[in-house]
């Protein structure tokens, strides 16, 4: 990834940050887009830009000229009862998932086709798609959006820009915090996946690095379980 311009919506922590560590240590050029500014060591050189995703305008001015890839991590994982889930949680969270990357995409698209080779965009699903989970129904319906975008764009911006999705199991990052909160319920994640272990940052961050370069010039339109097995083993 040697001197690719990369931008990461939502590098401050897990999945995006170590993905900015990989690519750093690569030596793209990363440009950052959140509400606080990554920690990252003195090693890594970024531009970072101050924003809310949430907010109605994407600046325009966090973005270099030229994208060669554009990761959109932003996500939720609100999960209740049905009865306990207000018309305005699911908005929240759609709002966040799926209105934020298309936001991000339709600032980034003009940059991304000035890009050589065939560039890329990575937007984040959840195995709770394509497995039926219990309380999960707003993240699912969001994330569920995500893969029909993730389809739909890379049918339409083919063959210029390529469009993928990662759809991650349970993760050990901030996000996923309160799910994690005793060793009883880590012990019953692990024990869950057929892998016997819940992922790591890094585990989603170098599928997000390998889909963001050319090693990945000929994937369009997928959805990648990255996942512990999952989603697709008893
Ligand atoms: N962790 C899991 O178990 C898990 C499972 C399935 C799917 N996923 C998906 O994987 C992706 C990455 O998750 P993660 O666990 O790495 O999440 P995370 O640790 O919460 O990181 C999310 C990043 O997005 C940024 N962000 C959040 N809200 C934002 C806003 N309103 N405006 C701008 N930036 C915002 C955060 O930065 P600031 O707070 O500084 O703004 C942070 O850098 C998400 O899409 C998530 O839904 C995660």
């Amino acid at each position: 990834m040697q001197g690719k311009n990369v931008v990461i919506i939502g590098a401050s922590s897990g999945v995006g940050y170590s993905t900015a560590e990989i690519l750093g240590a690569e030596g793209a050029n990363l440009f950052t887009i959140s509400r606080n500014e990554p920690d990252f060591p003195p090693s890594l050189q970024f531009e970072h830009f101050s924003h809310d995703i949430l907010e109605e305008d994407f600046p325009a001015e966090a973005l270099p000229e030229k994208i060669d890839a554009l990761i959109y991590c932003p996500g939720s994982i609100n999960l209740k009862p049905l009865r306990s889930l207000s018309a305005q949680m699911f908005r929240e969270d759609y709002e966040l998932n799926v209105i934020g990357a298309v936001k991000a995409i339709k600032a980034a698209l003009k940059a991304l086709k000035k890009a050589d080779g065939t560039p890329s965009i990575v937007l984040f699903s959840t195995v709770a798609v394509q497995q039926g989970m219990a309380f999960h129904g707003s993240v699912a319906a969001a994330k569920g959006a995500i893969e029909g975008l993730t389809r739909s764009l890379a049918a339409e911006l083919s063959p210029r820009i390529r469009v993928n999705c990662i759809a991650p199991s349970l993760v050990n990052t901030p996000l996923a915090s309160h799910i994690l909160s005793s060793e009883e319920r880590v012990t019953a994640s692990n024990n869950r996946h057929p892998l016997k272990r819940i992922g790591e940052a890094k585990d989603i961050a170098q599928t997000a690095v390998f889909l963001a370069s050319e090693q990945s010039s000929w994937i369009t339109g997928q959805v990648i379980g990255v996942d512990g097995g999952l989603s697709r083993l008893r």
